[in-house]
């Protein structure tokens, strides 16, 4: 699948009005930390002796908690075919590119629902991982409340503002929430996570958990390479392939908003969708962070890609090291898309819904 035209001209245009202070992309300190754990550094030596173990934080459960395998630590719930690590390593990543991805859609959120953001709402965050959207987003609105859910455990849990509630939950079986309970759902990230028939599922969950009028905002990057040269081409296409095999789509975003309209009830009118690029190395600060966040990407699929690929981890180094010089030199770039939609009001809900509205 060939990927939507790009938007990188219109980025790097931004690149040079746009200024990320330089504390954001450096200091870690005020972003919440992982749990403790620590990975056996001595099986990261090489992919051969690649060990695979687990550890269990509580110890009263049957079950580990996590697996490790090649140094990397993984979640450990067998029913989530979610391919990327949950340690630090893999934190910063994640906060490093929540910043680039909100540079290049220009905010945090592109739902117009400001005013209620302000005046005090109800809001969840699926997937939210280390929680950094949603301690944004609960540090400009502190009038309205945050959750975030996760099947992992690395979203501040001791530390945060009183308006964010943070918990263990796999929204492929159900989000633990009530009808009618949310006024707006964000989720974003999920495509190397949810089958189609998760993507079903959980979009059917959204609707459920919106109140009528709320609003939903689902983000994902498409996996397509854009301008690519053909090592990175060719790495990319290899995790895409495996994705698949999994189930999984890495082309999801461009069909997102055809998954929204045929899974949930949502008011035509409301509907927006747009992309934006995302720079791999060119086009200054913005196009450093996504060099970082290409070498961490692939650095974060080591354990899996060297076993799929068959070569040494010095190897695969060294051409994820290639694909970062060659991602500058091409101007590659993937598109990040989002869809916004909101549910219809009190007067046009399905009888369904008009039924949970009465019953409160
Ligand atoms: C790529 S990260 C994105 C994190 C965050 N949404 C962001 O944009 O920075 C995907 C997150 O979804 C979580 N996740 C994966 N499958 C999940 C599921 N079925 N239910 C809840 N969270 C899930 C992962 O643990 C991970 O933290």
């Amino acid at each position: 699948m060939g990927n939507t035209i790009p938007k990188a001209l219109v980025k790097q245009r931004k690149l040079s009005r746009k200024n990320i202070t330089s504390n954001k992309l450096t200091s870690q300190s005020s972003l919440p930390s992982t749990s403790p754990e620590q990975p056996p550094r001595s099986s990261r030596t090489s992919s051969k002796d690649s060990t695979l173990s687990t550890v269990t934080s509580n110890p009263t459960a049957d079950k580990p908690q996590f697996i490790w395998d090649n140094g990397r630590r993984f979640h450990n719930v067998a029913s989530v075919a979610y391919v990327l690590p949950n340690d630090d390593a893999e934190v910063d990543r994640l906060n490093f590119q929540h910043y680039l991805i909100k540079w290049a859609l220009d905010g945090n959120y592109q739902t117009p629902n400001e005013t209620e953001l302000k005046n005090g709402i109800n809001v969840l965050d699926i997937g939210c991982g280390p929680g950094v959207w949603t301690l944004e987003m609960a540090h400009a609105f502190p009038n309205s409340d945050f959750h975030g859910i996760d099947i992992s455990p690395v979203f501040p849990e001791a530390i945060r503002p009183a308006n964010t509630h943070f918990q263990i939950g796999n929204a492929a079986e159900g989000l633990p929430f009530p009808d009618n309970y949310f006024d707006f759902v964000f989720q974003r990230l999920l495509l190397a996570s949810y089958t189609l028939d998760n993507w079903k599922f959980v979009l059917k969950e959204i609707e459920r958990v919106l109140k009528p009028s709320g609003w939903m905002e689902i983000v994902e990057i498409n996996m397509a390479p854009g301008s690519s040269g053909p090592i990175y081409t060719e790495y990319l296409l290899a995790v895409n392939n495996g994705l698949k095999e999994r189930g999984l789509d890495p082309y999801v975003a461009t069909h997102l908003v055809d998954l929204v309209k045929n899974n949930v009830h949502v008011d035509p009118a409301t509907i927006r969708t747009d992309y934006a690029s995302l720079p791999w190395n060119w086009g200054g600060k913005m196009g450093d962070i996504g060099a970082y966040n290409v070498r961490h990407f692939f650095e974060s699929l080591q354990p899996w890609q060297t076993k799929a690929r068959g070569i040494s981890d010095e190897e695969y180094a060294k051409n994820v090291s290639a694909i970062i010089e060659e991602c500058g030199e091409h101007k590659a770039y993937n598109n990040i898309h989002f869809v916004v939609a909101q549910l219809p009001g009190p007067a046009e809900a399905t009888p369904q819904q008009q039924i949970e509205i009465n019953d409160g």
